[in-house]
């Protein structure tokens, strides 16, 4: 079975096929290979939206509408594959901005009908969870997964395929936010993230005392809206123009105060679950810092830690075809015949029951 999996939730439009073989009648999943990738394309509309520091929701959805099918058409190439092969239809349902996310759903809901195959409308954050099972080391169920980009931080509890738990979230900005907003206010451009990483690299972080706002918090919720204010503070303390050795210092310290909480909450869900694997996705996942401080704190817990590969870290499609395959050979997709559909902008991932 043939499964195009299309993502546009925000900044990239993300389209892929994957070939996944069903289970015999009776059989479990876990009886068939995992699911393959055959093609792969993706777009990100980061250049488009680094004038304005941030992603504008209308170019976003616009850019969709010009993306979508010429990233099809070369999927399908890539793979050696007809539309007419194409089996199930998946794409984004939500959670992401409305516009953007009803490019995808409605092209994929065109296509579904026009080829009189079904669509199945998929959680992007389950995407994200189940993505390590296109790389080469997949985890086993259970693993507590950490999900770190520029929309989410959260930190959810994975015990097989439509079973997740949400163990805490960021109550305001996500990690990957305070890294851009902290970047935007030392001069360092859009998505600011790898620039303040490299800048830090120079920097003495224990040179600024930042908040690691509710590190010590009994639950394993996040905030970082009152980091970037004190980073702002700081930053407005140094003057019209401080040195370079001064804004290496604030990035730093500012890294520091982020991967601090990050980790911390880390450590304090494996060890409040007592699972042993822990995931991590998103554009954040990428940051030395983190991973080098996270390895340190898994290593005295005897977990192991999975990174996807970056391409899989950050929105695409193939974790979207994917989590779609998944869902059929477990059997918990719901199907969409009728050529209606709706999309999810806020769809918290408790509401994802067995079946979408
Ligand atoms: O997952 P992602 O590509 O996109 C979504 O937000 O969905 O994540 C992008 C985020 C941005 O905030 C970017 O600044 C951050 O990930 N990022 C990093 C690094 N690489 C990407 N943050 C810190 N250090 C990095 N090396
Ligand atoms: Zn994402």
């Amino acid at each position: 079975m043939k499964i195009l999996g299309i993502e546009s939730s925000c900044d990239e439009t993300g389209v892929a096929l994957v070939e996944a073989r069903m289970p015999a009648a009776g059989a479990a999943a876990e009886s068939v290979p995992a699911p393959r990738l055959l093609g792969e394309a993706l777009h990100t509309q980061m250049a488009m939206h680094a004038d304005y520091g941030g992603v504008v929701p209308e170019l976003a959805s616009r850019d969709h509408v010009r993306r979508v099918l010429p990233l099809t058409h070369q999927v399908l190439a890539q793979a050696g594959c007809g539309v007419e092969d194409i089996d199930v239809v998946a794409y984004t349902r939500g959670p992401g901005l409305a516009g953007a996310l009803l490019v995808g759903a409605g092209v994929a809901v065109a296509l579904a009908a026009a080829l009189d195959k079904p669509a199945l409308g998929i959680h992007h954050l389950e995407g994200h969870l189940l993505s390590p099972f296109l790389g080469d080391e997949t985890p086993q169920f259970p693993f507590v997964a950490l999900l770190v980009s520029g929309g989410h931080t959260q930190l959810m509890l994975v015990e097989g395929v439509g079973q997740y738990t949400l163990l805490g979230e960021t109550i305001d900005d996500a990690a990957g936010e305070a890294f851009d907003k902290s970047a935007k206010l030392m001069g360092l451009g859009y998505p600011g993230g790898p620039a303040l990483a490299r800048l830090a690299q120079q920097g003495n972080d224990k040179a600024f005392a930042l908040p690691r706002p509710l590190m010590h918090s009994p639950n394993l919720d996040f905030s970082f809206a009152g980091l970037k204010t004190a980073v702002m503070t700081q930053h407005r303390k140094l003057g019209a123009a401080p040195s370079e050795t001064a804004v290496a210092d604030l990035a730093a310290s500012t890294q520091a105060a982020i991967v601090d909480v990050l980790v911390s909450k880390t450590i304090k869900a494996l060890k409040a679950t007592g699972v042993k694997r822990l995931v991590v996705g998103g554009g954040v996942g990428a940051n030395a810092s983190l991973r080098a401080t996270l390895n340190a704190g898994a290593q005295k817990l005897g977990v192991q830690v999975h990174y996807p590969p970056l391409a899989l870290c950050t929105d695409n499609g193939a974790m979207i075809a994917l989590a779609a395959a998944l869902r059929l050979q477990h059997g918990l997709a719901d199907l969409q015949h009728s050529g209606a559909f709706d999309v999810r902008p806020r769809w918290p991932l408790a509401e994802l029951k067995a079946a979408t």
